[in-house]
């Protein structure tokens, strides 16, 4: 099954060659696809030169605005499913805290036909946080991702999680158009619209483990979007079944 992964980068200089290479070296049929955001720290360039190692497996979409992981993504995706041969489209962070090693697994369940969208997932029996975050961040996760599984009445218990394996049907039948949140919501109003749409959704335990390079990029403006916009969901799908 051919993979293409996505990455969205911001000022990820140190994190994207390693992590690059440690995606090469899983035994899958994999490319990658970066999606880089006019980075300063020249994240753009390193990935420009880990392109040139690897021109048939590895491509870079420039653009040149920051404005928030999920317009981000939805123009990685696009790309993705314009690219022939594409079977199923992971996504991951850039920060390693999402580990490599898990993805065979994430893509045998799509591969044998056992679910359409694969999440990985802190809080499913053998899924674990960051030992290094603090009480209140914990509470924080905890808190949004019972309160967004309750008000969208969705069974999955890590719903605003970021390390996800779509089957290339999945994603291509999502109304991406209409996708409009930037953070952490992003990844809800994608769950929600797979699971609205009838797709089989699995949960992978993943151990989260803190960046230890860079910098995270998410602010307290995107966890009140996240906050708020679980109830704009809601009225924004009521069309779909
Ligand atoms: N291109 C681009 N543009 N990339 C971005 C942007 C942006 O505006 N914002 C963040 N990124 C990239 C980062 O460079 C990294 O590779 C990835 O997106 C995740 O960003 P972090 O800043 O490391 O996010 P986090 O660790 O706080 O949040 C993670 O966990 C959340 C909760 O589980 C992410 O996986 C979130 O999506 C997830 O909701
Ligand atoms: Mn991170």
């Amino acid at each position: 099954m051919r993979l293409l992964v996505v990455i969205p980068t911001y000022n990820e200089a140190e994190n994207l060659p390693r992590l690059v290479s440690a995606l090469f070296a899983l035994p899958l049929d994999l490319g990658v696809l970066v999606v880089d955001d006019n980075s300063p720290d020249g994240t753009g360039e390193i990935a420009e030169a880990l392109k040139a190692r690897r021109p048939h497996h590895l491509d870079v979409l420039h653009r040149t605005e920051k404005n928030g992981l999920g317009p981000a993504y939805l123009a990685g995706f696009r790309k993705a499913l314009d690219t022939p041969g594409v079977e199923a489209i992971a996504q991951m962070d850039a920060d390693f805290s999402h580990d490599p090693a898990v993805l065979p697994q994430m893509a045998a369940l799509v591969e044998n036909g056992q679910a359409d969208l694969v999440l990985g997932s802190r809080y499913v029996p053998g899924g674990r946080l960051d030992e290094q975050w603090p009480l209140w961040r914990k509470g924080l996760s905890t808190f949004g991702n019972f309160y967004a599984r309750t008000i969208l009445r969705i069974p999955v218990r890590d719903v605003t999680g970021g390390y996800r394996l779509w089957r290339r049907e999945t994603l291509a039948a999502l109304p991406l158009a209409r996708v409009h949140a930037a953070g952490y919501l992003f990844q809800v109003e994608m769950a929600y619209l797979a699971y609205k749409l009838g797709f089989r959704l699995a949960e992978v335990p993943i151990y989260f483990q803190e960046r230890q390079w860079g910098q995270s990029k998410m602010s307290f403006a995107i966890q009140i979007e996240a906050a708020i916009g679980v109830w704009r969901l809601l009225k924004r799908y009521r069309d779909l079944p």
